[in-house]
């Protein structure tokens, strides 16, 4: 530990899952996370990739245990975690839990500070394959080494774990987390708003080059299926997330989730932009008035995904340049929608795109 980035291949790719905060907060229990692993399986999710089941914040008795331990909260898990895991394990998922590096968690429920190396063993022993380590109540210290502090516990806990690095991005994580973790929080948290999206989009721009396989830059969980988003926005949310290679974690109930709405985050030719195997971060190529492209470069033969977001309430249509984007001069150039995976064409020197109002279209650029 210490030199280079992580490369222990728990996350070659970005990880996939469901995270129980965005929708439920520290309204969880048993029956809702069974439910939810059971629909994760049932939905396809499962099949489209998406392995781990994570509980957030809200899942602890208010008091340790005498010998220090933490324990559930008996009303809410009463089964307790080993047997949820061992039940999520059961349908083929992994099991993610929750804490803080702090004194309290942001719920003031007990948190880790001074017991990482027991929470760790004692997760470990549970059968947790992945752990989301949170930042309030952290006065006064320092992110580098508490967290890699955690990478210790878990080390030393001899379970491999992936560990989620969760300060917010207010001491740049990206400079120092790929050493300690799989991935880092780079914002504050999300909300099912689009104007909330458009505001932590912007914060990613520059992060491209710190991401890659073990190490990524987390803009945090999905909001796809939650608030007031309409599909065009959360089918632009959840593209955008994957040319930024962030992790996809469902926050959404998946129980009663629509059909548009599992659509969205099964569809194939999008997850593969997220989960390709190089692990190149897209960037921004042009920011200009309500127009933003992004680019992600994909494999090693020069294809690309790029995204063309349109970020204002009326429709548009933006000329692209292929050497804007990277693509040689006189080459030509198969275009294929990602959303409905249908061919649409060749190109030689550029492209016209139209985008609906707040929307993205997603294309899949493929040069001969
Ligand atoms: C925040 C974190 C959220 C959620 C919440 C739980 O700090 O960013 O994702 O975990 O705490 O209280």
């Amino acid at each position: 530990m210490g030199i280079g980035r992580l490369s222990d291949g728990l996350a070659l790719t970005p990880p996939m899952g469901w995270n129980s905060w965005n929708r439920f907060g520290v309204k969880i229990d048993e029956r809702l996370v069974l439910e939810t692993a059971e629909a994760m399986v049932s939905s396809g999710m499962r099949e489209a990739g998406y392995r781990y089941v994570v509980i957030d914040d809200g899942w602890m008795a208010p008091k340790r245990d005498r010998s220090g331990d933490f324990v559930a909260d008996p009303e809410k898990f009463p089964s307790g975690i080993k047997d949820l895991a061992d039940r999520i394990h059961a349908l083929d998922l992994r099991f993610g839990i929750y804490t803080d590096a702090g004194t309290k968690t942001c719920q003031d429920l007990p948190a880790s500070l001074g017991y990482e190396f027991r929470d760790a063993r004692r997760f470990a022993e549970w059968g947790v394959d992945y752990v989301k380590v949170d930042w309030c109540h952290t006065e006064g210290m320092g992110p580098r080494a508490l967290y890699a502090k955690w990478a210790m516990a878990l080390h030393a806990a001899r379970r491999p774990i992936v560990l989620s690095i969760c300060e917010w991005g207010r001491a740049r994580p990206w400079e120092w987390a790929g050493r300690i973790g799989h991935l880092w929080r780079t914002c504050w948290d999300i909300q099912p708003e689009w104007s909330s999206i458009l505001t932590i989009l912007d914060r990613q721009a520059e992060l491209h080059p710190y991401a890659g396989p073990d190490h990524w830059n987390d803009p945090d969980m999905l909001e796809v299926g939650n608030g007031e988003l309409t599909s065009d926005q959360s089918r632009a949310h959840f593209a955008l997330w994957s040319i930024l290679a962030a992790p996809l974690m469902a926050g959404n109930d998946l129980r009663t989730m629509s059909d548009e709405v599992r659509e969205i985050l099964t569809a194939p030719e999008i997850v593969a932009i997220d989960q390709d195997a190089a692990g190149r971060q897209g960037r921004r190529v042009r920011h200009e008035g309500d127009v933003d492209i992004w680019i992600r470069t994909l494999g090693a033969n020069g294809d690309c995904a790029i995204a063309v977001l349109n970020r204002g309430p009326v429709a548009r249509e933006d000329h692209i340049v292929l050497e804007e984007i990277g693509v040689a001069p006189r080459t030509n150039v198969r275009v294929r929608d990602l959303w409905k995976r249908i061919d649409v064409g060749e190109v030689q020197r550029g492209i016209v795109i139209a985008t609906s109002p707040n929307s993205a279209t997603v294309l899949g650029l493929n040069p001969q």
